[in-house]
């Protein structure tokens, strides 16, 4: 058993490239204080990426997730960190204490991935993805179900409403995990009345 002492929470911010995984990380970023954690960045940074083999895609990297986390692995266990990224289930569950999957409707997402030059194959991909809800499904099947909040992005009136949801939540996960920075442990009574409380799991 390892024993939290992150002081400041880890959040994943995660969903189909375009959604707005970046814009939403570096407002929250400026806002909070806490670390945008480009995953593009540390692998650009690290060269732990390879060119795929596909001619029509020759500029996405193949990351080594081993690498990766090695990379990353002391920053998540300082805390403070927004992961941005598109994928989350290499994240260790422990490290992490907040996942939020940015969504985007079909045709915001399709114009916005046609103005950013992708070719045909590759748009269909990323549109697939987001119907499928694949980044969701990821995220579910990884971490604990109260974690994960789905945060739609289509509107910049929606970055401001989805940031200041992030920031009280911080807040209260603060508050929660006190100055010592170690989990109390909690019963369940006492869980489900902090649940009440956490305006993040409010109204779906
Ligand atoms: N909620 C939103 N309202 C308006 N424009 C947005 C919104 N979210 C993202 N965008 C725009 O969409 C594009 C892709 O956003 P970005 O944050 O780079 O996505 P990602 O990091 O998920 O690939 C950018 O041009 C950004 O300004
Ligand atoms: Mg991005």
């Amino acid at each position: 058993m390892s024993t939290m002492t992150r002081t400041s929470p880890n959040i994943i911010i995660t969903g189909t490239p375009g959604v707005g995984k970046t814009t939403h990380s570096e407002t929250l970023a400026q806002r909070t204080g806490l670390h945008h954690l480009d995953i593009n960045d540390v692998v650009k940074k690290h060269n732990i990426g390879e060119s795929s083999n596909d001619p029509d895609d020759p500029n996405t990297k193949i990351v080594d997730e081993d690498r990766l986390l090695d990379c990353i692995e002391n920053d998540l266990e300082d805390g403070g960190q927004i992961i941005d990224w598109h994928a989350c289930d290499l994240f260790p569950p422990r490290l992490i204490d907040l996942v939020c999957v940015v969504r985007c409707e079909n045709k915001v997402l399709y114009d916005r991935l046609k103005k950013r030059g992708y070719g045909e194959k590759k748009l269909q991909e990323n549109m697939d993805c987001e119907i499928m809800e694949v980044l969701l499904q990821e995220a579910r099947e990884a971490y604990d179900d109260e974690m994960v909040v789905e945060l739609r992005s289509e509107s910049t009136e929606e970055i401001d409403a989805n940031v200041e949801r992030i920031e009280q939540w911080i807040k209260n996960w603060k508050k929660d995990h006190g100055k010592e920075g170690k989990k109390e442990v909690q019963t369940q009574s006492e869980q489900d009345k902090k649940d009440e409380d956490d305006p993040m799991f409010l109204h779906g």
